[in-house]
């Protein structure tokens, strides 16, 4: 792969895809850890001299939709970097052209959110080709994502010399060393709600882990496919679900799925709570977070771990009362962080870290959600192979 620091940058417009998919409410951004990510990037293009072009997606906007304007981002990086960031109101275009042109070397410009136009999600060559006229080379450090095959990941760097940036540089190396060569007893947490695109994951996870240990609904789902969790109605998608996890040996013994639960209504209308085992649920109930027993089952693989692969909250954290597995499998990671190599990503898992305050504690933080999944699934990501292209 091509190496930014080999290059010549001052005076170019570097165009620099990233990921500024960041929360916003009331126009203030409530988390800039995907902002902060980027700053050595930044800082080593301004240090060089180059008119550094943001551009971003945020949020699925079919259109234009100033609800999803990148604007807080931009205005969030201005008060990070301590130098001027200029916001610029769209995204290609003759006005953007002619913005970035009186643009000085080191300066900093971010553009409006590309999924504002269609062109972008459908990878059209003619919005590539629009794109491509903001800058004269391009830098993929969006890692988040690049497992989608959009105009500003696959496109553009089939027009201008391409480069993956330091943030993306890193993600590359951590998540590979982990995977290829790691510090054994390797253990992967997959939790979360997305089932779909987790259990995809763990097939390949189980060839790659000593242990794969799941929560959330992935474990449910994993549980009802072995019989343990009945139920006597299933929807459609728990049916499909169930037909999916059929690739995997629910029978290994590296697979370790709960074996109690917190229960509660499916509906949530009440302050029902109860802890019971994974095959006594009720049919009015769900399990919405690991119980005290599969905790301390868990806390005895993840002892003895050297490194450790966590995507995915292992309950329904956001709730208060069912947030107490994901809290005390994080603790214990962090509280053991001499002895083991983490990494954690996805958005809800990051969120539950930052809340406990303890990120100083893990490793590594992927900036990637199903970016993360894919690249750990063994998935060549569109964004990272279009970095390879010989132009
Ligand atoms: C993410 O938040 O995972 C990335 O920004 C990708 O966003 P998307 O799922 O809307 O493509």
């Amino acid at each position: 792969m091509n190496n930014i620091r080999n290059q010549n940058i001052r005076g170019l417009r570097v165009l620099v895809r990233c990921d500024l998919n960041v929360p916003i409410n009331n126009g203030i951004v409530v988390d800039d850890f995907r902002i902060k990510k980027l700053i050595p990037t930044i800082d080593f293009l301004r240090e060089n001299g180059a008119k550094i072009i943001l551009i971003t997606h945020l949020g699925q906007p079919k259109k234009k939709n100033l609800a999803y304007s990148v604007k807080p981002a931009a205005k969030r990086l201005w008060q990070l970097i301590g130098g001027r960031v200029k916001f610029i109101s769209d995204t290609v275009g003759l006005r953007v052209e002619a913005e970035i042109r009186r643009m000085e070397n080191g300066e900093v410009a971010v553009l409006e959110n590309l999924r504002f136009y269609k062109g972008e999600i459908e990878n059209s060559d003619d919005f590539s080709k629009r794109l491509s006229r903001l800058g004269d080379i391009f830098i993929q450090d969006g890692f988040g994502a690049c497992h989608r095959e959009h105009a500003s990941i696959v496109g553009v760097p089939k027009i201008l010399p391409s480069f993956p940036g330091l943030l993306l540089e890193k993600e590359i190396k951590v998540l590979s060393d982990a995977l290829v060569l790691p510090e054994r007893p390797l253990v992967s947490i997959i939790g979360g709600i997305k089932a779909s695109t987790k259990i995809k994951v763990i097939k390949n996870l189980l060839e790659k882990s000593d242990y794969v240990l799941l929560g959330g609904k992935v474990a449910n789902t994993l549980l009802t496919s072995k019989g343990i969790y009945v139920k006597d109605l299933m929807s459609s998608e728990e049916e499909e679900l169930i037909e999916i996890s059929k690739e995997i040996n629910l029978f290994d013994p590296k697979l370790q799925l709960p074996i109690d639960g917190m229960m509660g209504l499916c509906n949530f209308d009440e302050e029902y709570i109860r802890i019971g085992g994974v095959g006594n649920v009720r049919n009015e109930e769900e399990i919405y977070d690991i119980g005290p027993e599969t905790i301390e089952k868990y806390k005895a693989i993840l002892r003895e771990a050297k490194t450790i692969i966590w995507n995915g909250p292992l309950g329904y954290f956001e709730k208060e009362k069912f947030s107490n597995g994901t809290i005390e499998i994080a603790k214990m990671i962090g509280q053991n962080n001499h002895n083991v190599f983490s990494i954690v990503g996805g958005g809800e898992t990051v969120e539950a870290i930052q809340k406990l305050g303890i990120e100083d504690q893990f490793d590594h933080i992927s900036t990637g959600g199903g970016a993360m999944l894919d690249f750990i699934s063994g998935k060549e990501l569109p964004g990272i192979k279009a970095l390879d292209y010989e132009n």
